[in-house]
């Protein structure tokens, strides 16, 4: 037999190897020429990769008709082929090192002018990210291939390239590689050339590469500073009292400022040989685990983290530089402290910013194969030896490029690619080439070649039971412990966030985690009529896909702060506030390494949100961890519920942090509300048309609903168990959904049992409940009135065994769309339930309907304004319905009802009714994180027990 088969080129199944790259090094900043090559380039999409034109890198192939794309791009999102989401699968057919035919190639150009002085000198041609493989030719001469799609390669362009000429510059982009199977992220899959590509000469005698080492030493305060480079290389630092030093020898700096994420001191460092300086930021810090605890500069260390995909609803993977800088602020002012850079080095630009504001990172490598669970782990690539230089060499990479950022803490293996062979020897390799860093990795359970025990998703208790030291095997017990996924941010939600705080508080080897994630992968689309939204998988016609579960970050796709984010800020606030019960204030310090100079305690008290008095608290300067109680001002008592409120603010701009951040807030309430009595001694009148009246109110008889307030058309509270179901409730191993829809809580009827007058008080008995079943709720109805308002207390008995809880349990009423701004006393600014209601405040707050909804990319519940006391709905002219909580109801009000909501799949869906539908409930069940991880507490489930809500309603005219 003869084989005719030409097959795929060899270097797209060679075990993810690089061709012809030079070897890693350090990303600085070099005053070597420097090329950017970014701009507008030659593009041609091959779908069908046979179709792919020969010879497209001779200098002079005609490009005059391809398309242009930016340089750097994800293509897909320049209209070229499609986005595709899958969380673990593989896309393709799970069959190493092989790809299908199906393999589009996206073929780039790009032709630019070198300076004729740049004859005779070496240059490097560097790509910080092609994803998946490129092969790359400068003036037809191939340079080489690059694979590791988030990692930087670098090739010799010396003999190619022709100074003082037009150069042309070729690479084609396959979308599949066998590097794909080391990248099976949960994240769109975006080919293209991404990062920059740049031309640098590399002068003879220059600093090919150079390694910081910048120690301090909390007893003495001093700071050591050690730089590989090459032999002659000189340092200059003149804050550090360095001019033209010699490198090779290490520089003891008495009183150097430390670097922490807290306080980023960073000093200037210049790297010279003859030919060439390269500029460094150098912050003195040393990372260390002693005792079992985390430390640095000798501090436990509590990380308040986020994981961060580089993700932008427009571009892919491309985000622009100010997007980033904005976007590293926003986590700085919501007390972000860490970020876990999941799951791939980062643009090096935001290593740049983090040591720049204070982050602690853990610098991941580009490496998942998790798609291999799906077979068993079978052929695993992290286990097979073939695989072992693709592994090593993405861990020298990343290590090469970022070891003189001194906010990476933690070097981290990569993300569920089980274990193996090739993970230990990563391990190693990183510990020898920088002893200055710990090693993480999650899937190695039993810790056999990490210095962190590190988990994702573990609830509460066992977090606890961690903490305890109760976990069983030795190994764990002795390492550090952090979550480096919790809190699964999908959709409303998460719930349980203070509660894992106070564990991190608790427990000194509970050292924080990192919530998943800070960003939803939502991509901005327009519907026919111009109407935006954000798409998820499937919506680009994936024959795969794992739908909206791209979709759960602590911001929107376009950055905007979800909810959860505000919740976040209050739990990871740096200055705790308690109320001892005493009149006193306990405040805590919560920086590890920081005092609170510069903080002011502001106080203020508020009568039904007026506020009736204000001041600013001594509070004496508290060290790193300390902590002190004050006593309160001596407060006035007006006649109304009150509220004393502090606020510890920034007096000055800090890094990220502008003068007046909160850092922390609490309140405490001085007097109640005086009760507000029901209203009562109107009689229930039958009227010559067949309806009842009492007071303002007039119902109809058949089914015993009102129909009327004054001259308002206030269509019927009823019982609603009902809300459009949250992630947390779809997703899951169990869903709750499932088991709600089952039993038809989606579908409740009524049915009026019994309409009687008893006293003043009409009275309605219904009975609620699903087709098809024998569960039910009984709810009583008790409507008492005076001339102005009417008044509700409403008693709710389940019938039968009912083995679910309920989502909701409270009133839906309807009034006219009009009545479309909202002004309540309670819970806000934001929405919140029962497990996650940090960030609230009791104060007045006014909102639209519209401002009340919160747009989650895929709809579900949300908007609850919790332990509303009074709110009004009024309509432009000033008219409309005031509720009264008996005391309080949870509140939302909307332009759709929740089977509007459930059914809804873009937010372009929900189109507003003529009416707008009020909840008032009791309670909802709690948000939890069950899309992925543990569901609400047991104190927050929503137990199908009897329950009363009262409340009264009066039309304002
Ligand atoms: C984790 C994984 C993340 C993400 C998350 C769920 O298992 O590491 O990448 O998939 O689950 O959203």
């Amino acid at each position: 037999m003869t084989t005719l088969m030409a097959g795929t080129p060899a270097y797209l199944t060679d075990f993810g190897r690089c061709v012809g790259a030079l070897p890693p090094r350090a990303a600085v900043r070099t005053d070597a020429p420097t090329l950017e090559l970014t701009g507008t380039w030659r593009f041609l999409l091959s779908p069908d990769p046979t179709r792919a034109p020969d010879g497209f890198w001779a200098p002079d192939f005609d490009d005059a008709h391809w398309a242009q794309l930016p340089v750097p791009s994800s293509w897909p999102m320049h209209g070229h082929g499609a986005p595709a989401y899958t969380n673990i699968r593989y896309p393709f057919p799970v069959d190493p090192p092989y790809l299908p035919a199906e393999n589009p190639i996206g073929d780039h150009r790009v032709t630019f002018g070198v300076p004729a002085q740049w004859a005779g000198q070496r240059a490097v041609l560097r790509f910080d990210g092609v994803d998946s493989c490129g092969r790359v030719w400068l003036n037809g001469v191939e340079l080489g291939v690059t694979q590791g799609s988030r990692l930087p390669v670098e090739f010799d362009a010396t003999a190619a390239l022709r100074p003082g000429e037009h150069n042309v510059l070729a690479v084609r982009v396959h979308q599949w590689s066998a590097g794909s199977y080391l990248e099976d992220q949960d994240m769109w899959w975006l080919p293209g050339i991404f990062r920059p590509v740049t031309l640098q000469l590399r002068p003879a005698g220059g600093i090919a590469d150079v390694f910081v080492h910048a120690g301090f030493d909390h007893r003495t305060g001093t700071g050591t500073l050690r730089v590989q480079a090459p032999p002659g290389a000189r340092l200059t630092a003149p804050e550090l009292g360095l001019r033209d030093a010699p490198a090779d020898s290490p520089h003891a700096i008495p009183g150097v400022r430390p670097w922490s994420a807290e306080s980023p001191a960073l000093y200037d460092l210049a790297v010279s040989t003859a030919t060439e300086t390269a500029r460094l930021r150098v912050g003195f810090r040393t990372v260390a685990i002693v005792d079992g605890l985390l430390t640095v500069n000798g501090r436990r260390i509590q990380l308040r983290g986020v994981n961060r995909h580089e993700f932008h609803p427009d571009l892919g993977r491309v985000v622009p530089a100010e997007v980033v800088r904005a976007e590293l602020e926003l986590m700085k002012r919501h007390h972000v402290n860490a970020i876990r850079t999941s799951h791939y080095p980062p643009h090096p630009q935001v290593l740049e910013l983090a040591d720049e504001l204070g982050f602690w990172l853990i610098d991941e490598c580009d490496l998942e194969t998790h798609g291999f669970s799906e077979v068993g782990w079978r052929g695993n690539p992290a286990d097979d030896p073939r695989w072992r230089d693709a592994c090593l060499d993405r861990m020298r990479r990343m290590v090469e490029r970022d070891k003189n950022h001194p906010c990476v803490i933690l070097w981290s293996l990569g993300n569920e690619a089980g274990t193996g062979a090739n993970l230990a020897a990563m391990a190693d390799w990183a510990r020898s080439r920088d002893p200055g860093r710990p090693i993480h990795y999650e899937g190695d359970g039993d810790c056999r070649y990490v210095d962190v025990y590190s988990r994702m998703y573990a609830s509460p208790e066992e977090v606890e039971a961690i903490g305890r030291g109760e976990n069983p095997d030795q190994a764990r017990r002795a390492l550090p412990f952090i979550l480096c996924e919790y809190a699964h941010a999908m959709g409303n939600g998460p719930g349980r966030l203070a509660e894992y705080e106070r564990l991190f508080d608790t427990y000194p080897r509970c050292q924080g985690g990192f919530v998943w994630e800070w960003i939803d992968h939502g991509i901005r689309r327009r519907t026919a009529d111009g109407r935006e939204y954000f798409a998820y998988g499937g919506d680009f016609g994936e024959s795969l896909h794992d739908g909206n579960f791209v979709i759960d970050g602590l911001v929107f796709p376009d950055r905007t702060p979800s909810p959860a984010l505000a919740e976040l800020a209050a739990v990871y606030a740096p200055v705790r506030l308690e109320f001892t019960g005493d009149g006193r204030l306990r405040v805590s310090n919560r920086y590890a390494l920081r005092d609170l100079a510069g903080v002011r305690f502001d106080w203020q008290c508020a009568a039904e949100g007026e506020p009736v008095a204000h001041g600013v608290l001594a509070v004496p300067e508290l060290a790193a961890g300390a902590a002190t109680t004050v006593p309160l001002p001596p407060l006035p008592e007006p006649p109304a519920e009150t509220w004393f409120t502090v606020t510890a603010t920034t007096v000055a701009d800090g890094p990220g942090l502008p003068a007046g951040s909160v850092l922390g807030l609490a309140q405490t309430q001085v007097r109640p509300a005086p009760p507000a009595p029901r209203p009562a001694g109107a009689r229930v009148r039958r009227e010559a048309d067949g309806l009842l009246r009492l007071g303002p109110a007039v119902f109809e008889p058949r089914y015993g609903r009102l129909v009327r307030l004054g001259e308002l058309e206030v269509a019927g509270p009823r019982l609603d168990v009902w809300r459009a179901p949250i992630d947390n409730d779809r997703l899951g191993p169990d869903p709750l959904e499932r088991r709600w829809r089952a039993l038809g809580l989606d579908r409740m009827t009524h049915r009026l049992r019994e309409l009687a007058i008893d006293g003043d008080e009409l009275v309605s008995v219904t009975r609620v409940a699903p087709a098809g079943g024998d569960l039910a709720l009984l709810v009583t109805c008790r409507w008492s009135a005076d001339a102005d308002s009417l008044g509700l207390t409403a008693t709710v008995v389940p019938l039968g065994e009912w083995s679910v809880p309920l989502p909701r349990a409270g009133m839906r009423l309807s009034v006219p769309g009009r009545l479309g701004e909202v002004e309540w006393f309670g819970g806000g600014p934001g929405e919140a339930y029962a497990d996650s209601r940090a960030a609230v405040r009791i104060d007045r707050f006014a909102a639209s309907v519209d401002e009340l909804q919160t747009p989650y990319v895929y709809p579900q519940e949300n908007g609850n304004r919790t332990a509303v006391r009074w709110a009004r709905l009024r309509a432009p002219d000033g008219s409309g319905l005031r509720i009264t909580g008996h005391p309080t109801v949870e509140f939302s009000a909307r332009r759709w009802s929740s089977e509007q909501l459930d059914r809804a799949r873009h937010t372009t869906d929900l189109v507003a009714g003529e009416r707008v539908v009020v909840n008032l409930d009791v309670a909802q069940q709690g948000l939890g994180s069950a899309a992925c991880g543990p569901g609400p507490a047991p104190g927050d489930v929503l137990a199908a027990r009897p329950f009363t809500l009262s409340f009264s309603l009066r039309m304002e005219p």
